[in-house]
This record gives C-alpha cells, structure tokens and sequence, in this order.
C-alpha cells in the first residue's frame, strides 16, 4: 500500500513482474509498430534493449505461460523522473484491462520510488493510446509536439503523483 498525500491506494504486483532480458522478437509480438515508429526502428530498438541489459533501463510486464502479453520499458531521466519510452499490450489481449493492470502496477512503483514525473510520447494521430493515458491521469502538455522523423509527430503526455491524488478512488 502506498500513501500518497491524503490517499491510499492497493498497491499490489498482481501478475505484473520486472523483466530483466528480453529479445528482439518477444518485444516485436507484444508491440508490433514500434519500430516503424522511429527512422531506424531496429537500431532504436536494439539500443533501448541494450540499456535494459545493462541496467540503463527496466522493464514490467505480464507473460501467460512463456509469452509474454504486455510489455512497458522504461529509461530513469535522474533520480526522480521517467521516461515511459514503450507501453504496448499484444494486439489479440487489447481491451481486457490488461493495460490498465500494468499501468496500474507502473503508478505503484513510482510512488514507492518518490518519482515525481513520468513523461510518454504518442504519436499525435493515436487517439486510443492518448485517450488511454488521459484516462490513466496523464496529462498532456499542450501545443508540444515532438518530431520523430517525416510526418512523426508525438504529443507529450505526462504524470505526476498529484494528478494521481486529485482523482477520486473510484476513477483511479
Ligand atoms: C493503449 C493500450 C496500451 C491499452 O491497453 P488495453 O489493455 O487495450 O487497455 P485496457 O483494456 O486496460 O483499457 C483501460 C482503459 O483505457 C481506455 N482505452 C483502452 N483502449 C481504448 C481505445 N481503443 N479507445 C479509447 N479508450 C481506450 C479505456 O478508457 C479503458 O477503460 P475502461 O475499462 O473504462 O473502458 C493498447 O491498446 C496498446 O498497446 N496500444 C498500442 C500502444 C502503442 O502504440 N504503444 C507504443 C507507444 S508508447
């Protein structure tokens, strides 16, 4: 359980686990796009997984037997904020809440870890990841936008644990 101002809120692993190694190709099924989201996508790819091995990075995620279903991959940006650098669930388990579990379990850890802002980028025509995150009391940082190649614009979504605070229980 993690306090947060004048809250509480359950804060349990449930089926969400840290992934210390992951390949190329377990991150391809759970998050199919993602290198066609940045120019040299492979390369992106296999650096942000070379952070993870060398503890540049971490990541969470939740597996059914050996595959593994939904994937979030961090980068700390100093002691106290978080770059959210992919938040994915494999196409075929999308809208079963399994995305809001991880997410969910994500919040938790940042508490614990005094993280005070978290920031993600979805590409500006997403309108379901963005609605997700505004659900999940991101915010989105108006009029930036950041560019990640031709015709690859990204709006800034943030969080922090206030917003997290000012949410009634039941919303959250
Ligand atoms: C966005 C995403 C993570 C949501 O995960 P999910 O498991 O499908 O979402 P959940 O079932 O947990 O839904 C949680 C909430 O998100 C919102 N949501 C989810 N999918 C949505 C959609 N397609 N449209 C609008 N809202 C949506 C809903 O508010 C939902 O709340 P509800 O339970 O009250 O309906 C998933 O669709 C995904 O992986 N999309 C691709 C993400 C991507 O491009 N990542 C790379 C950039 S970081």
């Amino acid at each position: 359980m993690e306090r947060t101002s004048n809250r509480l809120i359950l804060c349990g692993t449930g089926p969400v686990r840290p992934l210390t190694r992951l390949t190329v190709d377990a991150t391809l099924n759970v998050a199919p796009d993602l290198i066609k989201r940045y120019q040299n996508g492979h390369y992106w790819l296999e650096r942000r997984l070379d952070d993870l091995a060398h503890n540049r990075a971490y990541a969470m995620g939740i597996a059914t037997g050996s595959h593994l279903i939904a994937l979030a991959l961090l980068t700390p940006k100093g002691a106290h904020a978080v770059k959210l650098s992919t938040f994915s669930v494999a196409p075929r388990f999308r809208s079963a809440g399994i995305g809001r579990t991880l997410l969910q379990a994500l919040r938790c850890k940042w508490l614990a870890d005094d993280i005070d802002r978290v920031h993600v980028t979805v590409d500006q025509d997403d309108f379901s990841t963005t609605q997700f995150f505004l659900n999940s009391n991101f915010a989105q940082t108006k009029d930036v936008l950041v560019n990640y190649g031709e015709h690859r614009w990204d709006k800034v979504l943030s969080w922090t644990p206030a917003a997290d605070s000012r949410a009634p229980a039941f919303f959250r």
